[in-house]
């Protein structure tokens, strides 16, 4: 067995003491009211030291202010029972609730576990530190499923419609004269039930096999921050490998501030480069001598901008994405060198909080798993995570595969594909400041992708005008009609990466664009019922598995079959890159390289670790970058 190897206990080495006093105060008894974690159908190592103080971290790397403060915690809860519900909103009402924030209401975490949430009322109250006085007082959520109505001091403030993504709330003007402020959330979230078809990545309200228990409500962090009157709202910034950076800084108002961008070395006070602009006009300008950020060499500076009386920090990572011949086949290129894709489809699924990872540090534990088996990359599948997990492949060295979040497999008509592409804008808006983002993908497997007309080559154009600078991947798997820069086949059990060969479902290699294996791999290895989602409905799905072996060494014999058939591929035809599927189990799936809690590791690391360097041995000897080839070594290794 692998179950235990140096590289897991180590990783979880230095959690087990904040593990110990953290069981004994999250544990305290309840009366039915007070908030505590409710045992979910599996926990992970981290389930009780998350406490009631979650994720105190500062939420948005790429654009942070010195003067915020926290509003997660312990909240009020009660259910409400229809839409119209929003319209008579309970203000001064205390809930009979608590709910941890930020949780998904149907997690053990949340302290609910909740079923089939769909409409909630979400209270707590807030004071502003005096030192604010005569600021503006930004309230933000990081995300919310699915909609969210805001009322501070018995007044809505604004609202908001999309799982993924990040919104800001001006409140200043409903702020109370004395200390206390009340804040109501009212959420909406219908998953996937009726005729609702929105964007849920593999969430459903009926969990069966490879769709999972949803999410709703307050999944991310909750903060409000003070800022000058005219204040920095957004930032587009993008740092090439030639050294050119295009910035454009947005102004919360429409005079037209003048701003200053300013490019640092990390943690130090060094200025490269500084270039005066105009807020919401592009700027460019070109840092000399700048290193590169690659896998192998996450090399990232800090970025100051100012506009008018606001000052915020952020960072960025100089590097190319391109597509380009080498050798005569069409590659993805970094910095002008085609370097060989290789991850897992990452889905960010925790027994324990669903879509919310328990703590940063259980986050990244998967991300650093991966990276000392040598994985140089990870999908991100149908989901977005946090800021914080960008950042931590940012300075990691991980390339990101984004994917949209699908629809449910089912056709949208006019009106929900809108709000589709409305939301795939907000998703390229929102994530392209990422360094580490190599690729964007619009559709997972045809889901919510109407067949006739195909809208991937519309989509394709629109997400290339939002941002030129990153590889698009229009369709992951089965329906592939020649759009975007990828050709990208999904098959289980054994690879058919830029092959001529081909079978139902998957195409034969095109030759005009890169040939790359979107998801492979997927076999399971059942475990012990202590490793498993322990409901009922998930354990009788386990037996849907592509191929599921009794013995850890029978999967490994396999795992490197098909690791050896990829390398192949790699050598004879025109393979790019690989999605091994997956990081982790999830409920009625056994086919990850950690079990869904996290405590058992299935691969042998050596073997393993031997197999994808032959991945890079192999696109090495086709013009790529192979293995300690790198310009640089350091920064992205992990020690463990
Ligand atoms: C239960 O907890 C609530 C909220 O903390 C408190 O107000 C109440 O007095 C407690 N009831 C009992 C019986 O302990
Ligand atoms: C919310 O109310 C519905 C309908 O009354 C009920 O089925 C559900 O269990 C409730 N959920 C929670 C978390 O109280
Ligand atoms: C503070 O203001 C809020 C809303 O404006 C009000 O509900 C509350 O009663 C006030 N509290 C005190 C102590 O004045
Ligand atoms: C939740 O909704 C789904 C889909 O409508 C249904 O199949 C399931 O039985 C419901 N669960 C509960 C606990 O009401
Ligand atoms: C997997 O293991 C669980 C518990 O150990 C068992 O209940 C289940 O039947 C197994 N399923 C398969 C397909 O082996
Ligand atoms: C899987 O197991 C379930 C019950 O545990 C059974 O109903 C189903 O037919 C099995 N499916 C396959 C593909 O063997
Ligand atoms: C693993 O399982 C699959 C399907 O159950 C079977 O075809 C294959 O021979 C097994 N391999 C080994 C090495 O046991």
């Amino acid at each position: 067995m692998h179950a235990v190897t140096g590289l897991l206990t180590s990783l979880l080495a230095s959690s087990a003491l904040a593990r110990s006093l953290g069981g004994i105060y999250n544990r305290r008894q309840s009366n039915g009211t007070e908030y505590a974690v409710k045992e979910p159908p599996l926990t992970t190592p981290w389930t009780y030291e998350v406490g009631t103080d979650p994720w105190p971290e500062y939420p948005r790397p790429q654009l942070q202010r010195s003067e915020w403060k926290n509003l997660n915690g312990v909240w009020r809860y009660r259910n409400a029972s229809s839409l119209g519900d929003v319209e008579s909103p309970p203000f001064g009402a205390i809930f009979p609730q608590e709910v941890l924030v930020p949780s998904c209401l149907e997690s053990g975490l949340s302290g609910l576990q909740g079923q089939n949430v769909t409409y909630s009322w979400l209270s707590t109250t807030f004071s502003v530190p005096h030192d604010w006085s005569g600021e503006r007082v930004l309230l933000n959520f990081a995300a919310v499923d699915y909609e969210a109505t805001v009322f501070v001091n018995g007044q809505r403030a604004g609202f908001h419609r999309g799982g993924y993504f990040a919104f800001t709330v001006d409140v200043t003007q409903y702020l109370s004269s004395n200390s206390t402020n009340e804040l109501l959330v009212f959420v909406h979230d219908p998953t996937d039930s009726g005729d609702y078809v929105i964007p849920v990545g593999k969430q459903t309200l009926s969990p069966s096999h490879i769709f999972y228990r949803p999410c709703t409500g307050i999944w991310q962090t909750v903060w409000i921050e003070s800022a000058p009157a005219d204040y920095i709202a957004h930032l587009d910034l993008n740092a090439n490998a030639d050294g050119d950076v295009t910035v454009t800084v947005f102004s919360s108002s429409e005079d037209p501030n003048p701003v200053t961008v300013e490019i640092r070395e990390k943690h130090s006070t060094d200025v490269l480069a500084s270039e005066e602009g105009i807020a919401g006009s592009p700027i460019e300008f070109h840092v000399p001598h700048v290193d590169l950020w690659s896998p192998d060499s996450p090399t990232l500076y800090d970025v100051v901008v100012k506009l008018d009386e606001d000052k915020i920090h952020s960072y960025t990572g100089f590097r190319t994405y391109s597509k380009g011949e080498v050798d005569g086949i069409q590659r993805p290129l970094t910095n002008g060198e085609f370097i060989f894709q290789f991850g897992t489809l990452d889905q960010g699924y925790w027994p324990d909080g669903l879509y919310t990872p328990p703590s940063l540090e259980a986050m990244v534990f998967d991300l650093k798993v991966l990276k000392k088996l040598g994985f140089n990359m990870v999908r991100k599948h149908i989901k977005v995570e946090t800021a914080l997990f960008y950042k931590a492949c940012d300075e990691l060295g991980l390339f990101v595969i984004q994917d949209m979040p699908s629809l449910k497999p089912t056709t949208p008509n006019a009106e929900q594909q809108v709000e589709f592409e409305r939301q795939l804008e907000l998703l390229i808006n929102q994530q392209k400041h990422f360094p580490s983002i190599s690729t964007w993908v619009i559709y997972n497997e045809g889901w919510g992708q109407i067949t006739d007309i195909y809208p991937e080559f519309r989509l394709t154009d629109r997400v290339r005008k939002l941002d030129p600078y990153r590889l698009i991947d229009a369709t992951s798997g089965w329906h592939d009609h020649g759009a975007g820069d990828i050709h990208d086949n999904h098959h289980y059990a054994n690879p058919q990466c830029g092959s001529p060969f081909y079978s139902i479902l998957s195409t034969p290699y095109d030759p005009k664009r890169i040939g790359f294996q979107g998801e492979f791999g997927g076999i399971g290895h059942n475990v012990s019922i202590e490793h498993l989602w322990n409901v009922q409905e998930a354990i009788s799905t386990i037996n849907q598995t592509y191929e599921v072996n009794e013995s850890l060494d029978a999967w490994n014999y396999r795992a490197h079959k098909l690791l050896v058939e990829l390398t192949e591929q790699t050598d004879m035809f025109a393979c790019s890159g690989g999605v091994w599927t997956q990081t982790t189990d999830v409920e009625g799936e056994v086919n990850g390289l950690l079990t869904y809690d996290r405590r058992v590791l299935r691969p042998d690391v050596e073997q393993w670790k031997r197999d994808i360097d032959g991945l890079y041995d192999a696109a090495g000897r086709r013009g790529g970058k192979g293995r300690g080839r790198s310009r640089k070594r350091g920064g992205g290794v992990v020690e463990l």
